[in-house]
């Protein structure tokens, strides 16, 4: 692997190398970026295309770029429709297991079986192709058969986490101009009911553009159905239009497939566009070279399909490449903190793909756990969300992995759709680097004016080329998305990712962390302005501030602080009730962990909030350049 690397570095075995699906980094590395078009072109032709494309890449309107322009093809024609004529036809697509222990399997013929049957629901309701339908449910295999379902009739799905509450749920229904909304009466979280049709239900009440609610019995708890408007999942499936034929919708490569939301700087959230062509070349190509898929693996995804990382690697490039895929409703930890470890052993779990935070979140409860189950299974290990601490890289390494399997670190984005800058189970490992960019792309560390960072040194993360799995725009605002992500560099052309990082003097990348108004708590991204806006739509709150802290579980913990309008008194009830607030507009995760009553906000002459001395001040640190704050 030519010359010594620096540092604390994990070679990998024979073994992983004998069998790995990429042999040589460099040397496909090279070849990707001398040829990017050629190497997409022969990612591309592992798909089932309707029709060719005529052009890899289309730049000719920067940096609204294009990919296989020309050809036809629907994501579904590979997650499902190809597998049907194989013998993969009656492989298991997907291992679901309920958090009260209830489990459902589908194999690729039932999973076509329910997508098409759905589709034809969603038909019958008039959904139409381009249209977007909201989904906001449980991680339950309906979820996934909803997306599926869209995606085969060439309509766009827009899921909005389950976690989220009804500001956030309406908002997003609102900006999509949803009229159809997926929803359940609940699902299973630490063994109690969750609540979302009564959340959906608030939502509908504030954004009345949804004509039509289906929702799926999973708790059987009591929900209020409105007439004419909310209909059961499963009578609809029964009707005869939910008829088990339907012919996938020929789609073009660049049709929107769906849409996410992103936590932005303004109060707004910005629906991430991504389409059916680049999209399925991009994680299919990531998921089968970075995890080395074989058809005998048992892949596991332990994200919620609600977030990019299950839009992309629990339903599409895994379906797309024949895998197996388990699924999870629950808590990591209940009833027990083995829960992970049993699912491992009962299902024989050869791949798991998690988060720094749920790591270090079972780590807290020691060795014992895992070691009471035989996770020997398991032969590669993988880690997203935000940057991995060597402590808990270690542990997983160690005690998990057994210090057999190589981890993982795949740094990318909701906007990339896919992975970025990863290993492969051939690159030596650094515990805390995502080490290398991924075949086709150019990654640069550099300062405001583009000059590259030298060895060591932080600057901003760049990259510099376009790739097939981008976010084409930002629904219904483009000019947006050129300022958020292309207006920095629009000279060089590159795409700015929002995060800061460091390149090692051997090439790894080390993450640090976001740059911008965006807070990762336990790797989820929440917006410091959605936070601040939940709060001032309490009654007593005049303004309001969010900073990010450093938390030693979450990775980083929501810190607030508020100006209470005249008249109104500080006191530890208010403080609370405020906590609460934002978790019942917002959702649980953006629950902050402290409320700070203050006279005044740090702020720019022209009024930007300068969380950055707020922060600064909380840590104790150096409140750095305090020229532009206003006296
Ligand atoms: O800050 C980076 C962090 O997560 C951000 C993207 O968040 P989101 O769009 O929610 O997607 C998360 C899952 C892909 C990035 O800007 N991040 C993601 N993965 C890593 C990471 N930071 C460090 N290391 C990673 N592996």
């Amino acid at each position: 692997m030519g010359s010594k690397l620096e540092g604390d570095v994990y070679y990998p075995s024979e073994e992983v190398i004998n069998q790995a699906n990429v042999k040589n980094y460099d040397d496909l590395y090279k070849r990707s970026i001398e040829d990017r078009e050629g190497f997409w072109a022969e990612q591309a032709e592992e798909l089932d295309w309707y029709k060719k494309w005529d052009k890899v890449l289309d730049d000719s309107n920067k940096p609204f770029y294009k990919w296989y322009t020309g050809g036809k093809t629907n994501i579904i024609q590979n997650a499902i429709d190809r597998h049907l004529r194989t013998w993969r036809r009656n492989k298991l697509a997907l291992i679901w297991e309920g958090e009260p222990g209830d489990v459902a399997t589908y194999s690729y013929h039932a999973l076509n079986r329910e997508v098409s049957k759905f589709s034809n629901v969603l038909k019958s309701m008039g959904v139409q192709k381009g249209d977007i339908v909201t989904i906001y449910m449980p991680q339950i295999p309906e979820l996934v058969i909803a997306m599926l379902a869209c995606a085969k009739i060439g309509a766009a799905h827009s899921v909005v986490y389950g976690g989220f509450s009804v500001e956030a749920l309406a908002e997003r229904i609102e900006d999509a101009k949803s009229r159809v909304l997926v929803t359940a009466d609940g699902g299973y979280r630490r063994g109690k009911p969750t609540q979302l049709k009564s959340i959906a239900n608030d939502a509908m009440k504030r954004s009345p553009n949804i004509e039509v609610c289906i929702c799926v019995k999973r708790t059987g708890e009591e929900c209020y159905m409105e007439n004419d408007r909310d209909f059961w999942y499963h009578d609809l499936m029964g009707l005869p239009i939910a008829s088990a034929n339907c012919e996938t919708e020929q789609t073009d490569a660049e049709d929107m497939l769906f849409i996410l939301y992103t936590s932005g700087t303004t109060g707004r959230p910005k629906g991430q566009v991504h389409t059916h062509g680049g999209y399925s070349v991009y994680t299919s190509t990531t998921h089968r070279m970075v995890f080395d898929i074989k058809d005998e693996d048992r892949w596991w995804c332990a994200a919620d399909p609600g977030w990019i990382t299950g839009h992309s690697y629990i339903v599409y490039a895994p379906l797309i490449n024949g895998s197996t895929v388990m699924m999870y409703e629950g808590a990591p930890n209940h009833p027990y903190p083995s829960r992970w470890w049993q699912m491992v052993e009962k299902y024989g779990i050869t791949i798991l793909y998690t988060s720094p935070t749920a790591i270090r979140g079972l780590m807290r409860f020691g060795d014992a756990w895992p070691k009471r189950h035989d996770i020997s299974s398991l032969r590669l290990l993988g880690s997203v969300g935000e940057p991995i601490n060597p402590e808990a890289w270690k542990w997983y390494h160690k005690i998990i992995g057994n210090e057999k399997c190589p981890i993982m670190d795949t740094w990318w984005q909701t906007e990339t759709g896919g992975f970025m800058i990863t290993p492969l189970p051939v690159t030596p490992l650094k515990p805390g680097s995502a080490t290398k960019p991924f075949f086709g792309n150019e990654v640069g560390v550099v300062n405001d004016e583009g000059k590259e960072a030298k060895a060591g040194e932080e600057g901003k993360l760049v990259i510099k080329n376009p790739w097939p799995g981008m976010a084409r725009t930002i629904l219904n605002d483009e000019e947006r998305y050129v300022n958020t992500y292309w207006k920095n560099y629009e000279k060089q052309g590159w795409y700015e990712a929002g995060d800061s990082a460091r390149i090692d003097k051997d090439g790894y990348i080390w993450v640090i962390g976001r740059i911008d108004d965006v807070i990762k708590v336990s790797g989820y991204r929440l917006g410091t302005a959605e936070i601040e806006s939940a709060l001032v739509s309490h009654a007593s709150v005049s303004e309001a501030a969010a900073i990010a802290l450093p938390h030693e579980l979450k990775g980083n913990a929501i810190h607030t602080f508020v100006i209470l309008k005249a008249g109104e008194t500080e006191s530890k009830e208010l403080a609370e009730d405020l906590r609460n607030h934002v978790a019942s507009e917002m959702g649980p995760i953006a629950k902050p962990e402290t409320v700070k009553f203050v006279d005044g906000l740090p702020k720019t002459r022209s009024g930007k909030i300068m969380r950055r001395v707020l922060k600064a001040r909380a840590l104790g640190q150096d409140e750095g350049d305090l020229s532009t704050l206003e006296e």
